[in-house]
């Protein structure tokens, strides 16, 4: 081997070790799993395992942990991956929790897009959603669906899945893909762990709980249409049959986050991502170039970073961008060669009409922001209070 070579293999290697370093890993199990699993058992096991992916260091868990909210467990804006976890992604990890009654992309009675599976809505279900990852090459890697199968074989809860499918499933390579989606969907449908409506906010809901002067404040902010308007979109009342909000409307929209440039891709000038629009099936829409699914702000303090693209890691900052995207430009948007303000600096120029000025969007450069700092504070108070697996002090 020449010296250039094992420099590159060593270069190589250290990458993977650092890039493995950033997950919470679960050590696969060494003692087989023993039969029967439920679907829902079998699935948590393929989540959280490792030699799933192609790399043999990447599990679902890598980039949706539950110590997370189910969004990655690191403030990387997008996520290693890939045969050697040499890949960076496009988007930031979503949070998986909260999604049992997402259903089909449609667009609903007004005409307006809703539901569907990743930021822009391209899966129907969660185990159509499922395959993209495995197969995703700067994700879990797999080649094929046979490569998948192949993996399977080789986990600890290899006997349990055939027990579960058939003792010849994996001989049927495409059969046994489609068992594992099936089966790491019923885990996050079924496994109260992803919508376990136990934060502060729900014991509230339960009358259990009061809220402390601050949350109070911050709720009000939240859902008042002239300050945070958050509730538009982001529900905060029980539903009419009594359930709990999940503060996701499951809608779209495009609300110009600024472009980060800690995203590989976007060291290319030309690089957009478009969401909505980007799909091939939308390409004509271009008023929804831009839009990208409204998250549940449930679990929100749990995760690292905020937007699709992650560019915020603090949610005090994702909430000041709401109330001064606007009036104060210059604090969120580059400059240019000109020294003039680059707004809404991710869309191209003749997209930037499709930027959403509703309330809280709706003040100009300069005016005060509807909410003031301590305000800010208040509302942030208030999202810490839909944190899952509160105890009554
Ligand atoms: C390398 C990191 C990574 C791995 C590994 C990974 N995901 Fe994801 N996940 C993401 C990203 C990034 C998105 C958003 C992608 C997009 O919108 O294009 C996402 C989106 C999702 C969504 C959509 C949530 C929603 O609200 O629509 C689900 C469900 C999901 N992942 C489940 C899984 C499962 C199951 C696995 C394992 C088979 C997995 N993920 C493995 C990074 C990852
Ligand atoms: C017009 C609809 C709308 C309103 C009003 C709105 N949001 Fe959002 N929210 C969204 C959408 C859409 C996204 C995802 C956008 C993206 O990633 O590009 C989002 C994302 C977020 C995120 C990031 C969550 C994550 O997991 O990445 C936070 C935090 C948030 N909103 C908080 C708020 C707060 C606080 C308010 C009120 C001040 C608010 N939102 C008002 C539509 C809205």
């Amino acid at each position: 081997m020449s010296a250039l070579r094992s420099l590159a293999l060593l270069v190589t290697l250290c990458a993977v070790m650092a890039s493995s370093a950033l997950f919470e890993r679960p050590l696969p199990a060494s003692q087989p799993v023993q039969p029967p699993l439920s679907e829902m058992a079998l699935g948590r096991l393929a989540f959280e395992d490792p030699l799933l992916s192609q790399s043999g260091l990447q599990s679902c868990a890598s980039c949706h942990a539950a110590s997370a909210g189910h969004a990655a467990p690191n403030s990387l804006a997008v996520q290693p991956g890939g045969v050697r976890l040499e890949r960076r992604g496009l988007r930031a990890a979503q949070t998986l929790g909260y999604l049992a009654t997402n259903g089909p992309f449609h667009f609903d009675a007004e005409g307006k897009a809703n539901g569907g599976f990743f930021w822009d809505g391209r899966a129907d279900s969660l185990a159509v959603q499922a395959a993209g990852p495995l197969l995703g090459e700067t994700e879990m890697a797999h080649p094929s669906p046979a490569s998948v199968a192949q993996a399977i074989g080789r986990t600890h809860w290899a006997d349990a899945f055939k027990t579960l499918y058939g003792q010849r499933i994996l001989d049927n390579p495409q059969a046994a893909f489609e068992r594992l989606t099936q089966a790491l969907a019923r885990y996050q449908s079924d496994d109260p762990a992803f919508q376990s409506f136990s934060s502060k906010f729900d014991a509230v809901l339960r009358g259990q709980a009061t809220l402390t002067a601050q949350e109070a404040r911050g709720l009000e902010l939240f859902n008042a249409p002239d300050k945070g308007n958050c509730a538009e979109c982001h529900p905060s009342a029980k539903q009419p049959d009594g359930s709990h909000p999940l503060f996701t409307d499951f809608s779209y929209d495009t609300l110009g986050v600024p472009r980060n440039p800690a995203i590989p891709a976007n060291s290319n000038p030309a690089h957009f991502d478009l969401g909505l629009c980007a799909r091939p099936e939308l390409r004509q829409r271009l008023d929804l170039c831009g839009a990208f699914k409204v998250p549940t702000l449930r679990n929100v303090a749990r995760r690292p970073v905020y937007f699709h693209n992650g560019r915020f890691d603090s949610l005090r900052e994702a909430t000041l961008f709401y109330v001064q995207r606007d009036t104060h430009p210059q604090k969120w948007y580059p400059r240019g060669a000109d020294g003039r303000v680059k707004i809404f600096d991710d869309l191209p120029q003749a997209l930037h009409d499709n930027v959403n000025r509703e309330p809280p969007y709706d003040r100009k450069r300069g005016q005060m922001p509807a909410l003031s700092d301590a305000q800010v504070d208040d509302v942030v108070a208030f999202l810490h209070t839909l944190t899952d697996g509160w105890n009554a002090p």
